[in-house]
């Protein structure tokens, strides 16, 4: 049965992204499950810290996590129009060792997605991780976008999707990205 693994951008308790990564799981098709991960607990990258004491354990976890998994779904949220620090950073952490990347986001499917209550829909940040996901040798997922504008009447206050159109989008993107998933891994 194929295994997505999605990953939140965001550590805030009301994360519309969160929110969104969760309303993902919830559609995911029959015979495709979406387990959530996390990037809490990830320190800042140091190089010091990484020569003396190694890759932290919630780092290899989470690295241990993304190989087992057949397809990852990163929910990124957008800052100044780019790619959040905390999660670019939790990315480069699992690029470490470099010896490591083939196993852990080699030719693995990744699909991303994201929300802002504003307007901007999180096109840019969304485009900024493309040479992020090309560096790592990923296998990015093109087939359909989700890019939620205004995301506070998207969402109800326990992050239900409220709005239809979205929801609809939703489940054609994750049913696009299962399929694309499953026939990889078959
Ligand atoms: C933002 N936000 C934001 N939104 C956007 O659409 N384009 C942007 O460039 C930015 N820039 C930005 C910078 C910083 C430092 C912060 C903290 C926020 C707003 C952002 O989309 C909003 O805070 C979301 O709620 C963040 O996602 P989560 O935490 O709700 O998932």
């Amino acid at each position: 049965m194929p295994e997505i693994l999605g990953l939140s951008g965001s550590l805030r308790r009301a994360s519309v992204n969160s929110m969104l990564l969760r309303a993902a799981s919830q559609l995911a098709p029959a015979g495709t499950t979406i387990e959530i991960a996390s990037i809490r607990g990830i320190p800042l990258y140091d190089g010091d810290v990484e020569e003396a004491e190694g890759i932290p354990p919630t780092v290899q976890e989470l690295k241990r996590r993304i190989a087992a998994t057949d397809g990852l779904l990163i929910v990124t949220p957008e800052y100044n129009n780019s790619i959040p620090g905390v999660l670019k950073n939790a990315i480069d952490w699992l690029s470490r060792p470099p010896e490591d990347i083939r196993s852990v986001f080699g030719a693995r499917p990744v699909a991303i997605i994201g929300a802002t209550p504003g307007q901007g829909s999180t096109a840019l940040a969304q485009t900024a991780w493309l040479p992020v996901l090309r560096t790592l040798g990923t296998v990015p997922w093109f087939g359909s976008r989700v890019m939620v504008s205004n995301a506070d009447e998207v969402f109800d206050s326990e992050g239900k999707i409220i709005d239809e159109k979205t929801r609809k989008r939703l489940e054609a993107f994750i049913n696009g990205f299962a399929a694309f998933v499953s026939e990889r891994r078959g």
